[in-house]
């Protein structure tokens, strides 16, 4: 049986443990309402090329993931961005003999300074696995800016024959032979805003 000097201890001790997990709950609220307006607040511009779509179609899945206003630029049609009025910027690119598209790594070199101000991500489509990636990356974008990037995403690729020419169709057909087909990986689409936003 408590003392009646006891039972106050207790009811104190209580009531205290009560206002600080009531504070810490709320505190953690106003911590992620704080973090959800930054990533709605954000402006990024998805600045991609494509050959055949794929990275075209992973593009506007990236526009539609992230929570804030984006714009998706395709760097042939627009070679010269912009880029005052964003935030961030994701470049994206396909890889074909291990190369990404000329005027992507030409943006990216001429851009460099602007790009290092904002916040980064980069990705590739392609139809090897994710053990070239790395690879890739750095033997088609300087060091520096991959080492900025937030988030570097390896979102697989497509075979789009109808859109290949004749060429380009026998070179792949000859090349994966005997190998799986490639395919874009949601998964790495979803984990890659992740690393973005966060
Ligand atoms: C002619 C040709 C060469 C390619 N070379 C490579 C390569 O060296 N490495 C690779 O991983 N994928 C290679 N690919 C596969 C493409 O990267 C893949 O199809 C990708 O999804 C294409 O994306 P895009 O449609 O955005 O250009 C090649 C595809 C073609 C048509």
């Amino acid at each position: 049986m408590l003392s009646q000097k006891e039972m106050q201890n207790t009811v104190t001790i209580f009531t205290t443990e009560i206002k600080n997990i009531s504070y810490n709950v709320n505190r953690n609220k106003l911590y992620d309402l704080i973090d959800m307006k930054r990533r709605c607040s954000m402006k990024t511009a998805i600045i991609y090329a494509t050959r055949s779509g794929t990275a075209e179609k992973c593009s506007e899945k990236l526009s539609e993931m992230l929570s804030g206003e984006s714009a998706v630029i395709d760097i042939k049609k627009v070679p010269s961005p912009d880029l005052s009025g964003y935030d961030a910027v994701i470049v994206g690119a396909s890889i074909r003999i291990g190369k990404v598209q000329k005027e992507i790594s030409e943006f990216v070199q001429k851009n460099l300074e602007t790009l290092k101000e904002k916040r980064l991500g980069i990705f590739l489509c392609m139809g090897a696995g994710e053990e070239s990636f790395s690879e890739y990356l750095s033997q088609n974008f300087p060091q520096e800016f991959l080492d900025r990037c937030k988030a570097r995403g390896f979102f697989g690729g497509e075979f789009n024959l109808e859109r290949l020419g004749f060429l380009s169709k026998m070179m792949l057909k000859a090349a994966s032979k005997g190998k799986p087909q490639p395919h874009i990986i949601p998964g790495n689409i979803d984990r890659f805003v992740n690393d973005f936003e966060n």
